[in-house]
């Protein structure tokens, strides 16, 4: 069971709002996927996961292939169970860790030949290995196989490593015949290559996916060029489909991405610099850790209503991350998933109301970048 149904468009933007309906319940699009590498959430429990209204989060073939193991997480009744999360999981394909992580990787026609950043061991995931790994998995949403090729990557390049992925795109969907539970998306890729985006945006509906991402952005490239490939790819993307847009996320990332008609984001950045003591608010983002807020009794954002911003000081937080106290970690992480994910509820909320460019003005007005 898979179904997208887009709810409303905006008129003065790309932006879209719909929603999702999976085997483990609905996802309310636009939406913010935290990630969960190794089969956690790092720092927060499925229970505080539901607290902050998770509604999907992301698990990734590469790690759990190497350990603990998709045929161990298959026998403890697939991902879902093992680590008691009951609402829809994402997996990404290892088409993107094996070329992040691995060491001494081989690209072939039939997959890619690496070896284990854990142990050096040698290694193989090609596309219908990554389809069995998932289906182990039982994760709802399944990625297919891709190369995500570096920035900066010669035209001709590009242009090989994507004809390859469709053909890879192709095996996975051979590889997926017949299973009803689980979607499997079409990657986009074509570097900051127009013309080779929109070949593949076209080879890729062919393929008449539940859903499409946008791959290889994010990789390097000048946040101009990315909203330039966004600008340019979703246009020519099914309407009727939900568009994830991998590996980006942060708050400004959101309301570009949103506003050039991305459904889905995921981003490790909330997670991780929460673990380096830095957190949102909603006038930017500040290091908790800096000197000044030693005697700081206010909460992390005055403005957040989550269970850490109610009941502690950015003082406390400061004092626990300083110690390497483990529940430093834990508020940092639990607070800027909050941020994210009712940022994510809010700009919902004004789609609703028809007013997101009124949002994306205040936003701007609020929000210090960097
Ligand atoms: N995560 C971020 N970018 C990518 C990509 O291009 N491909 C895959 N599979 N995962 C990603
Ligand atoms: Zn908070």
């Amino acid at each position: 069971m898979f179904n997208f149904k887009l709810i409303k468009e905006d008129k003065a933007s790309k932006a879209r709002l719909g929603e999702i309906t999976t085997n483990h319940g609905k996802i309310e699009t636009p939406i913010f996927m935290p990630v969960g590498t190794q089969a956690t959430v790092k720092a927060m429990s499925s229970r505080e996961l539901e607290e902050i209204n998770a509604q999907i989060i992301l698990g990734n073939t590469y790690h759990l292939y190497l350990r603990p193991g998709d045929d161990l997480i298959a026998r403890a009744g697939g991902l879902h169970k093992f680590m008691n999360w009951q609402r829809p999981i994402l997996t990404d394909s290892g088409g993107f860790q094996v070329f992040s992580l691995a060491k001494l990787r081989e690209i072939k026609e039939e997959g890619v030949y690496f070896r284990s950043h854990l142990d050096g061991s040698k290694q193989f995931i090609s596309p219908e290995k990554s389809m069995q790994i998932q289906k182990n998995l039982g994760s709802d949403i399944v990625m297919a196989f891709d190369e995500c090729p570096p920035y900066p990557a010669s035209r001709d390049y590009v242009d090989k490593s994507l004809q390859r992925t469709l053909r890879w795109a192709e095996r996975c969907q051979a590889e997926m015949e017949g299973i009803e539970n689980q979607a499997l998306f079409g990657i986009i890729q074509g570097g900051i290559y127009p013309e080779l985006r929109k070949q593949s945006v076209e080879e890729m509906l062919k393929f008449d996916f539940p859903g499409y991402s946008i791959g290889g952005l994010s990789v390097g490239e000048p946040k101009e060029e990315m909203y330039k490939m966004l600008d340019y790819t979703t246009p020519l993307m099914a309407k009727n489909k939900p568009r994830y847009l991998m590996g980006v996320g942060t708050p400004e990332d959101l309301v570009e991405g949103i506003y050039h008609g991305i459904d889905m984001f995921d981003c490790v950045m909330p997670t991780r610099i929460a673990r380096h003591g830095q957190i949102f608010t909603a006038v930017g983002r500040k290091t908790i850790r800096n000197a000044v807020y030693a005697e700081d009794f206010s909460p992390l954002d005055p403005e957040c209503d989550c269970h850490v911003c109610q009941n502690y000081s950015r003082a406390y937080v400061r004092h626990l991350l300083k110690r390497n106290e483990i529940l430093g970690v834990r508020l940092t992480t639990y607070h800027n998933l909050y941020f994210m994910l009712n940022f994510a509820q809010q700009i919902r909320q004004a789609l609703a109301a028809g007013k997101f460019i009124d949002f994306r003005d205040e936003f701007y007005q609020n929000y210090q970048l960097k």
